[in-house]
């Protein structure tokens, strides 16, 4: 099984991590099987399975649900990360401290993900204190979406090389780049000792991430820096078209799909 020393040492030898988002227990199980290294329960929960516009409807109980349907989903390899939705780290240490422990303890999770720099330093530390271990996430930050004015690329290098610092001061274990300039991600990666996960941030980060209806196709649009590996969308469409097809035209079920004879 993948544990944090282990991560930081892969990324230290310059094996690149793989990371997707996962939000149930099918899709838990298939991560891991094929050996994706960190399964992110991430808030884009909000947008690609409940359909809002942003993550910050996204709740704490709704998150720890997910969370730990994908923990149930892990036997082989993949470290679960539960992403601590808006507004449930903000008010106190002590509110993310009682927060973040649930998903330890309640939802199978090793670790936690909790967005922003600077203004989450002292949260990162006090969790690690905790022994709480801490992915943080700055560049684009999706929960700062109306302070930003929309999710706008990230430039400011000086600031951006600050704010990585810091979470890796605080004793976060890695770093989520997203959207960032693709020459400034490799500087912070260049800088960092803790392993860089990019979104949208270029090839020079220790790690990938992608969310997981983007990479596998289910949605029909996706941004620039998405690669699809597959058309899933498509495949669902056929296959629910010729199911109602064979159900119309009364061709399913049939005899090799009954049960012939008898009461049993
Ligand atoms: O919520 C999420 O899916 C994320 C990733 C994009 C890193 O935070």
């Amino acid at each position: 099984m993948m544990t944090i020393p282990k991560l930081i040492a892969r990324a230290g030898k310059g094996e690149r991590l793989t990371m997707v988002t996962a939000y149930d227990h099918p899709s838990a199980v298939l991560a891991d099987e094929a050996g994706i290294d960190i399964l992110l329960v991430g808030d884009s929960l909000g947008n690609v399975v409940q359909g809002e516009a942003t993550t910050l409807p996204v709740t704490l109980e709704q998150s720890l649900y997910h969370t730990r349907l994908v923990a149930r989903g892990v036997t082989k390899h993949s470290l679960v990360v539960g992403d601590m939705p808006f507004g449930t780290y903000q008010a106190s240490e002590a509110q993310a401290i009682e927060n973040a422990a649930r998903y330890l303890k309640e939802a199978g999770a090793q670790a936690v993900k909790l967005e922003g720099g600077a203004r989450v330093e002292a949260t990162i530390a006090a969790l690690v204190r905790a022994q709480i271990p801490v992915m943080a996430h700055i560049g684009l930050t999706p929960q700062s979406v109306h302070v930003m004015g929309g999710y706008k690329i990230q430039r400011v290098e000086a600031f951006l090389l600050d704010e990585a610092e810091r979470v890796q001061a605080a004793g976060a274990f890695s770093v989520v780049l997203e959207g960032v300039q693709r020459d400034i991600a490799t500087t912070i990666t260049e800088r960092l000792e803790i392993p860089t996960i990019g979104i949208g941030a270029g090839p020079d980060c220790d790690g990938q991430v992608l969310v997981w209806h983007d990479l596998l196709g289910l949605t029909d649009s996706a941004p620039k820096f998405v690669k699809r590996y597959a058309t899933l969308a498509q495949t669902i469409r056929d296959a629910l078209k010729a199911y109602k097809t064979d159900v119309e035209a009364g061709t399913f079920p049939g005899d090799e799909h009954s049960y012939a004879g008898g009461h049993k």
